[in-house]
């Protein structure tokens, strides 16, 4: 079964084939970022315009391993994102299901970027015996932690109560002079600086000891930089001790979480996974552990993962969703 998928849920319009949900037979990604750039962080108005430039050719190139016939099912990112950007994707889904007559299924961007992980597993077969594993989702917009019992069966057990880890990456990064997206700046930064120069702390959620909160430490960051003119050196200090201090308590409450159940494995997903220093950390930390990263070109946003997603959610349920489908800014993961 091949299937297309669309994603245009921020600033990236892409559209990928994926034979099986897991075979990737294109992967075309456009990004906006370069316009996002000069006003620090994603114009809305500004992504919907490109993507309504981009999306047809994007989707040209995608398919063009195939022949139209041979695509068997669409399927697009119905959210959560910027409303405007979600439209755009989700109406290009519903025209192509229309004039090719083919089934045609919205999925969950968030739940996505966990499945790209799973594309990482051997086979199928050894995926389904990984279970229940913990799954993390740390993306610009979004930070979950959650008990995977299968694929699209998940137990939330922490989120962010401010903001996304990505996030504030980014506005670290806007502190620090970087332009946006500042995340991976702020790790090149990193690894020319000292973390235990500054002692940064992360947030602890009383009600929830998963959830998580980074808009303290990133204040800190601010009070550590205010008022003063910063060598290149204290800077990268001030990244790294910024880092390291994020991804101990994103460890932290992995440890945790997995006290409660046999976790055999853990899938990590969303930009933030590209992070070689968290990837170091995460596998010191857990070394008889599986932890699966997604495939390169996988970890940011890409509509593999959606096509991936789309395939187990048809064969989960083979209808096509009615086209009156709406998209959703906002859906919770579990
Ligand atoms: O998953 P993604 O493409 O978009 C959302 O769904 O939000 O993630 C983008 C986020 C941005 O905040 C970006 O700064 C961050 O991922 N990011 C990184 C790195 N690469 C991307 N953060 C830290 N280290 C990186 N290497
Ligand atoms: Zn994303």
């Amino acid at each position: 079964m091949i299937v297309l998928g669309i994603e245009t849920t921020c600033d990236e319009t892409a559209a990928s084939l994926v034979r099986g949900g897991r075979d990737i037979l294109s992967n075309v990604i456009a990004s906006s970022a370069d316009i996002h750039e000069r006003y620090g962080g994603v114009f809305p108005e500004l992504a919907c315009r490109r993507h309504i430039d981009a999306m047809l050719p994007v989707i040209e190139e995608a398919i063009r391993p195939v022949h139209r016939s041979e695509i068997d099912l669409i399927a697009v990112a119905k959210g959560p994102g910027l409303v405007g950007a979600l439209l755009i994707g989700m109406q290009t889904a519903k025209g192509l299901s229309l004039a090719w007559k083919r089934p045609f299924i919205g999925v969950n961007h968030v739940e996505a970027h966990l499945y790209a992980a799973m594309m990482s597993a051997p086979s199928s077969e050894l995926l389904a015996h990984l279970f229940p594993s913990l799954g993390l989702v740390l993306s610009g917009g979004h930070t979950f932690l959650v008990k995977i019992l299968s694929v699209g069966r998940y137990e939330l057990l922490g989120t962010t109560v401010d903001d996304a880890i990505g996030e504030a990456f980014d506005k670290v990064g806007t502190l620090l002079g970087l332009s946006y997206p500042g995340g991976p700046k702020v790790e090149k930064l990193a690894q020319k600086g000292d973390p235990s120069r500054f002692a940064f702390k992360a947030g602890q959620v009383k009600k929830n000891p998963l959830d998580f909160s980074f808009s303290g430490l990133k204040t800190s960051v601010f009070y550590a930089l205010k008022d003063r003119k910063l060598e290149e050196e204290e800077k990268a200090c001030a990244a790294a001790a910024f880092q390291e201090t994020a991804f101990a308590d994103i460890a932290a409450k992995t440890a945790l979480a997995m006290k409660n159940f046999p976790c055999h494995a853990i899938f990590v997903g969303g930009g933030v996974s590209s992070n070689l220093r968290l990837r170091a950390l995460l596998t010191e930390k857990f070394p008889s552990l599986p932890i699966f990263w997604p495939p390169s070109n996988l970890s940011l946003d890409n509509a593999a993962m959606i096509a991936g997603l789309g395939y187990h959610k048809f064969l989960e349920s083979p209808y096509s969703h009615p086209l009156d489908l709406e998209v959703q800014t906002r859906i919770p993961i579990a």
